[in-house]
């Protein structure tokens, strides 16, 4: 049985970086719809949200842009917010998982399982950087890949072969802190033995979901509790998080993944507080539904590691179900941050004012609900011009003009009794069914079909032609066609916002829950004055959609040219390190071949200290004739090394360009021979 209390929960967004229309497709914008859907249904909702502000991933891009990671939650919390409310995502709650509530009650929560002796104490051996005093998070260690011998991996992924990987398999470890060589330190943490919930677990899940959870869903679990569970840590040696609150705990935050999914059951204390409600309704009665919204790779933590927290603590209701979505694709690449390959919500609503309903439609029409999806700029454009424009906005518009040019604006009588009033509660009916199984695509559909049927019926019935000589039938026909445009501005509410508020003013009329739409004979009386026809949607044209797509082009070219340059750096240097190196301005006076060594020439250059020989292999690049006279830079104090038998001393400095040639670090313009380069 469906309960009349709707607590639902879109994951957590890290507040390490603006939202994409990857996280908007697959989280946010399905779990509006629903909280919408639900609301209009007459339930009792919390729709609850944050930003997820502690964890690696915040003191990663802290360090890259080298400021604290307090600096880059304030600076995402305040655009992914704002992206979210111009999105019209209608969050009851919008927190912050850095607010002292949640502080308080993650840290509460922690206490409850750890006086139940829920938890295990554990000794384990952890990286540890010891010039920077901290241990290291396995991100923050970097070394060889065993399997692929990249030498950029993290401890606990390689990048460049996908491995998964534990710190103590790279080699040559180094802390991504100091550059030191990490030593191993023993450390205490707190468990949660997620073994002894796997009885639970499997009855609860296996036994008792397998027929409403999507199967992306249900098969992840089965498959992580077949494979067996093992304790895991829910506490970390770092520095920034939520501190754990034991006297014996100094130094220690609670696991990311510990305190952001309390964060839901925090930020819905905090809209309790501000509007006289009681959380625990929500939390701890069985008579209110938990849902959570997520994205794929979050299923583990929602539907094993949370649940067994909560079953651990005693109070908490258990999730009915975990929508959890797909990956979405841009324009057939996966969406990546650090690549910058993504559409930018908040770059989408500067670039496309008032067009908000277009992205919430085109997303929702290719949500990934049960396989990867993909979003390119040309489909984009044809899901607008012909669908919203073409279909929804041009019936609209007639219907309006229509009422307006033969009644003054007022709805013509007709019949009330009319088959084809049915077809609004049919679809209404549908997106019923469809949203409760979590089908957005098909709830789109069928608000789309009663469009489709409203500029068919129109064709069909041709007012503007029956009007001269059968008035009544006219006036009918645009009475059902007033009634349809009624009922799509009433079923769009949860899919497209700003255009049902835009339509319900147009038609002068107010919103009706899901149950009258359902249920009252006719959505706009005989007699009743309507507006004029607004614009709803507008086409959009070729520059636009080519501008987005050179966007993505210029992003992917500048990737190639990062990608060239991009070999891992160097160990740091002193600046003492730095000054023991001597470069200077030099001229090639000669060259030649070197015998029997295709790759190399000898040359002799003045370095304004003295004239010398090098050799260097560069002849693959350059003929000896395109060297003499050019003026280079030199490292002149690289001790003598015999290269064939010749004594090179010193060394010539080049750069290598995108098609693999060579090219000397001139200076740009001539100068004296022997000036130092610093
Ligand atoms: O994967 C993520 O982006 C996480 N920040 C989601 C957290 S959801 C929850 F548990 F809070
Ligand atoms: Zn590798």
């Amino acid at each position: 049985m469906r309960s009349e209390r709707k607590m639902i929960t879109a994951a957590l967004p890290y507040a390490n970086g603006p939202v994409h229309i990857g996280h908007l497709a697959g989280v946010y914008i399905p779990a509006d719809v629903y909280a919408r859907f639900q609301r209009r249904s007459g339930k009792d909702v919390a729709f609850i949200c944050g930003s997820d502000e502690h964890g690696i991933p915040i003191t990663i891009r802290a360090k890259k842009e080298g400021v604290t990671p307090q600096n880059i939650v304030d600076k995402y919390d305040e655009v992914i917010k704002k992206s979210f409310a111009d999105l019209g995502i209608s969050f009851d709650e919008y927190s912050r998982t850095t607010s002292k509530k949640h502080h308080e009650v993650s840290q509460d929560f922690f206490k409850t399982l750890y006086n139940k002796g829920k938890f295990t104490e554990e000794v384990s051996e952890q990286y540890f950087d010891e010039q920077a005093g901290e241990f290291l998070a396995d991100r923050y260690i970097v070394g060889t890949c065993p399997k692929c011998g990249n030498d950029g991996a993290y401890g606990d992924q390689c990048e460049k072969c996908g491995s998964t990987l534990s710190p103590s398999e790279l080699l040559n470890p180094k802390s991504m802190l100091s550059g030191n060589v990490p030593v191993l330190k023993e450390t205490k943490n707190w468990y949660l033995p997620l073994n002894d919930y796997e009885d639970f677990l499997n009855e609860w899940i296996i036994e008792g979901h397998k027929d409403d959870w999507k199967p992306n869903v249900y098969g992840q679990v089965k498959s992580w509790l077949n494979d067996g569970l093992k304790p895991r840590a829910m506490t970390r040696d770092l520095n920034w998080g939520v501190p754990v609150p034991l006297p014996d705990a100094d130094g220690k935050v609670l696991y990311v993944w510990f305190d952001a999914p309390i964060g839901y059951i925090s930020f819905t204390q905090e809209w309790a507080e501000k509007n006289g409600k009681n959380w625990k309704d929500y939390w701890q009665n069985e008579n209110s539904d938990l849902i959570h919204f997520i994205g794929k790779d979050n299923i583990v933590f929602h539907c094993i590691i949370f649940p067994a927290m909560m079953k651990a603590h005693g109070d908490y209701i258990m999730p009915t179900n975990v929508p959890a979505f797909e990956f979405l694709n841009l324009e057939n690449d996966k969406i990546s941050t650090s690549r910058n390959w993504a559409v930018w919500a908040h770059e989408y609503v500067e670039e496309f004012p008032g067009q908000q309903d277009v992205l919430r439609y085109t997303l929702l029409a290719s949500a990934p609900e049960t396989k990867d999806n993909n979003f390119t700029w040309k489909d984009f454009q044809i899901k607008n011009n012909s669908e919203l424009v073409g279909i929804f906005g041009n019936f609209i518009n007639r219907v309006a003009v229509l009422i307006h040019k033969y009644y003054d604006g007022i709805v013509p009588q007709g019949d009330e009794n009319a088959p084809e009033l049915l077809e609004i509660k049919k679809a209404a009916n549908e997106i019923e069914n469809f949203l409760e199984h979590f089908e957005f695509r098909n709830a789109l559909t069928s608000m789309m079909n009663l469009a489709r049927f409203g500029n068919q019926f129109l064709q069909i019935e041709e007012p503007w032609k029956t009007i001269k000589d059968s008035p009544e039938k006219a006036a009918n026909s645009l009475f059902i066609a007033a009634q349809v445009a009624a009922g799509l501005a009433q079923i769009s509410e949860p899919f497209m916002p700003f255009s049902s508020e835009k339509l319900l003013k147009m038609f002068n009329i107010s919103q009706l829950n899901w149950k009258e739409i359902e249920s009252e004979k006719i959505l706009i009386k005989t007699g009743h004055q309507i507006n004029p026809a607004e614009l709803l949607f507008s086409k959009i044209e070729d520059e636009t959609i080519e501008f987005q797509i050179q966007k993505l082009e210029n992003t992917k070219q500048s990737n190639k040219k990062t990608n060239l340059k991009a070999s891992p750096m160097k160990d740091e240097i002193q600046f003492d390190d730095f000054t023991k190196i001597d470069l200077r301005t030099a001229t090639i006076l000669t060259a030649e071949k070197v015998e029997k060594a295709d790759k190399l020439l000898k040359f002799t250059v003045d370095t304004g200290v003295d004239v010398r020989t090098v050799v260097s292999g560069i002849a693959e690049s350059f003929t000896p004739e395109e060297c003499i006279g050019k003026q280079v830079m030199i490292l002149l104090n690289l001790a003598p090394r015999k290269i064939r038998g010749i004594e090179s001393q010193g060394m010539l400095l080049l750069a290598t360009k995108p098609d693999g040639k060579l090219t000397f670090m001139t200076p740009e313009s001539e100068v004296e021979n022997g000036i130092e380069v610093s």
